[in-house]
């Protein structure tokens, strides 16, 4: 017997662009396949990025069983990359097998590449290989959703925020305080840097489950990347430099030192 959720996964990504999902029913759809997400939230999220365009480059670290990969292929262009980092075995959530890639794969449309990196977000061999995936395309929109500490989505931020454009969008998952989880610390590096940047939020606190509070999306819009537009890819600056646009500050943290972002970020 055919499902409903079969019919979803398999068929409805091939219909193209044509296809239009509800912010809602997307949020819905990305839900049943396995993101650990509030619906409300997602959907604001959903609503952003398909104001945001284009969304031909897409990154994710912190993927896990692939609900918002789900999403994310949705949304993106017909010819868009997207490219999954996590960690198998990772903290928050454990990462996938390399038989759970093949199902993954099934969720990108017709023409679109996806790319699976089965490793540690930190690791600056990770960075050198997306990449080398991505040569000189900017990232579009970026998903920070992997390691929760507060130097591990520093360490995401400073590592991959280069790598997205001007004006892309730069998503951070669980900026609201964990009473029950205290390993997790987004809510403190997000606090620190949003006043720097066009930033959004969407918040849902009183929809817990019962798990005390949990979730909550920060998103801030790209000062600056890395890549001038050049045809010229041999003409990409090194990541390095680019790293310093996004200097995060330091861990002492507070208004002052998104200031301090602020000012990196426009130089
Ligand atoms: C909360 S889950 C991601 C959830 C997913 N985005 C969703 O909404 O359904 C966090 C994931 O980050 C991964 N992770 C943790 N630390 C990591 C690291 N250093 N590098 C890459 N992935 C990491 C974990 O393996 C886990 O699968």
């Amino acid at each position: 017997m055919v499902e409903i959720r079969d019919v979803e996964r398999l068929v409805l990504p091939r219909l193209g662009t044509g296809l239009r999902w509800s912010d809602r029913a997307l949020a819905w759809a990305a839900l049943s396949h396995g993101a650990t997400q509030k619906t409300h939230e997602l959907r604001g999220l959903i609503g952003l990025l398909k104001r945001h365009r284009p969304l031909a480059c897409v990154v994710e670290i912190g993927t896990a069983s692939g609900g918002t990969f789900f999403a994310w292929c949705q949304l993106a262009e017909p010819r868009a990359t997207l490219v999954s980092i996590d960690l198998p075995g990772g903290e928050f959530g454990g990462g996938y097998s390399e038989h759970h890639v093949e199902r993954l794969r099934t969720y990108a449309r017709r023409g679109q590449e996806t790319h699976f990196l089965r490793a540690d977000s930190h690791d600056l061999a990770t960075r050198r290989e997306l990449q080398h995936i991505l040569a000189s395309t900017p990232i579009d929109f970026l998903m920070i959703d992997g390691d929760h500490s507060y130097e591990g989505v520093r360490s995401d931020f400073e590592m991959y925020g280069p790598l997205v454009r001007p004006g892309g969008l730069i998503a951070f998952h669980d900026v609201l305080h964990h009473d029950r989880v205290p390993e997790c610390q987004v809510d403190r590096f997000w606090n620190e840097i949003r006043h720097a940047y066009r930033h959004w939020e969407f918040l849902k606190p009183e929809h817990d489950a019962g798990w005390g509070t949990w979730g909550g999306i920060g998103v801030l819009e790209s000062l600056q990347g890395p890549f001038a537009p050049s045809s010229d890819s041999s003409a990409r600056r090194p990541a390095v430099r680019a790293v310093n646009h996004h200097r995060p500050p330091p861990l002492t943290g507070g208004h002052a030192a998104a200031a301090v972002v602020e000012k990196a970020a426009r130089s």
